[in-house]
């Protein structure tokens, strides 16, 4: 073979290599499956929280009490993205289709997550809420009842990402105290178990105030915690006792959660304490609390209701002139005297009914427009104010007010 006949068989099988890898580029490029192009909503970055609606399956329900008016729902997401992790004491804010009397409308209403961060679920747990005590013709709560009727495994439910402010301090030297009533429990709940996981060493104390053993709830949870760790001391504190209640077996003391009851059983030192039950229990409590020489940044309070602003001493107003707050579609003009500790605990004493859920900043419910006038915040907000608008459960006025509501 020649020279000539080598350099032409080697440019020949060259030329079929290259012409191979181009027909199998080719056949690859056009019978290769589609790539599925992933849109990265915040929601679906790993472990951040998202923005507006997200839907939310139930998974799983479950009463905690006797009286089954105190109801669990697991939620996991129906996009199957991970979980934004939330800070123990953190609350989601629910959109629920209620029914209206003539259509459907929807509510807004917070519920605590209801146990300590985990990757497959968030927990809330639900109070049935009835009437009030010598008013049993007037309805029902409407979010809690829609959901303990219509929040069934496989309801699919629109929430808002995890937020709010009462969360564990981030001293952990301080030994913490919670303090619950009924429902109240939910943040403590998730706080608590947060603390015996990672604060081994540190003393905590639960005071857990309920009518009695009906209206106990997590009763088996708590029970093994107690039993599990020794530095957690469990003090369950009924009402009324039910003629079955044993004392020392079924709960510790009879009465409430009070002051007295808290120097008797507390050590003596600091404290970080953590309430969150009804307002008669917050509006004796703090008070005295403060008044026993409790430093204020050591008491963190949540009030599921309305507003603390009742909490507030009498005679605290602000000294200067009163300022003039107009709510231009209740058409009332009433004097801000600095009394109130935001202008929804204001409207809520005048009788001004305004739409509001967390109450501390996070949801926007309470978004007003100011027609005229300066708002500042008291606290901070997690939700972002529209220009020309106000939280109202977040502001206090700094000049004379027209609100739009
Ligand atoms: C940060 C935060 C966290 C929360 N966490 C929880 C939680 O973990 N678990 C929980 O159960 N709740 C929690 N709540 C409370 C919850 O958001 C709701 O406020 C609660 O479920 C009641 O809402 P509702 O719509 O059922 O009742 P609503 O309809 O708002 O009614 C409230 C009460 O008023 C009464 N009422 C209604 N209409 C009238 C009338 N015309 N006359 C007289 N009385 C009337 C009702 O009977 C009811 O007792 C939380 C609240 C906040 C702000
Ligand atoms: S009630 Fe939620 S932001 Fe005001």
């Amino acid at each position: 073979m020649t020279a000539l006949q080598l350099f032409g068989y080697i440019a020949a099988a060259t030329a079929l290599q290259i012409l191979l890898a181009v027909g199998i580029a080719v056949l690859y490029r056009r019978y290769r499956k589609p790539a599925i192009l992933v849109k990265l909503t915040p929601a679906r970055v790993k472990g951040a929280a998202w923005q507006g609606i997200r839907d939310f399956r139930v998974t799983t329900r479950v009463f905690e009490d006797r009286a089954q008016t105190q109801c669990s729902f697991l939620l996991a997401p129906i996009d199957g993205m991970p979980l934004a992790p939330h800070k123990p004491g953190q609350f989601l804010t629910f959109s629920l289709p209620v029914a209206g009397n003539d259509a459907p409308r929807r509510v807004v209403r917070c519920y605590s997550i209801s146990d300590v961060p985990n990757s497959e679920y968030y927990r809330i747990t639900v109070k049935r809420a009835a009437a009030p005590p010598g008013l049993l013709d007037a309805p029902t709560g409407v979010a809690s009842t829609w959901l303990h009727d219509n929040a069934l495994p496989g309801t699919i439910l629109q929430v808002r990402a995890p937020s709010g402010q009462f969360i564990l301090s981030p001293d952990a030297h301080t030994p913490p105290v919670f303090i619950a009533g009924g429902i109240g429990i939910t943040p403590m709940f998730s706080m608590l178990k947060a603390v015996l996981a990672e604060r081994t060493e540190e003393e905590a104390h639960l005071f857990y105030g309920v009518r009695d053993s009906q209206d106990y709830a997590f009763k088996s949870a708590l029970k093994q915690l107690s039993e599990k760790h020794s530095k957690f001391h469990l003090h369950v504190v009924y009402a009324s006792p039910g003629t079955e209640d044993v004392l020392g077996q079924d709960y510790d003391h009879a009465g409430f959660v009070t002051l007295d009851l808290l120097k008797q059983t507390l050590p003596h030192g600091r404290h970080a304490f953590y309430i969150c039950g009804p307002d008669p229990m917050m509006k004796a409590l703090i008070p005295a609390l403060l008044k026993w020489g409790v430093d204020e940044a050591d008491i963190h309070r949540e009030s599921f209701g309305p507003g603390l602003a009742a909490l507030k001493p009498q005679g605290s107003e602000t000294p200067g002139a009163a300022l003039a707050i107009h709510f231009r579609r209740s058409g009332r003009t009433l004097d801000w005297l600095g009394r109130d500790a935001n202008l929804l605990d204001f409207a809520d004493r005048n009788a001004i009914m305004i739409e509001s859920g967390c109450r501390s900043g996070s949801c926007g419910t309470c978004e007003t427009r100011v027609i005229s006038g300066q708002v500042t915040n008291a606290t901070k907000a997690d939700h972002d104010i529209a220009p020309g608008h106000c939280l109202l459960c977040v502001g206090i006025p700094t000049t004379a007010l027209e609100l739009d509501a």
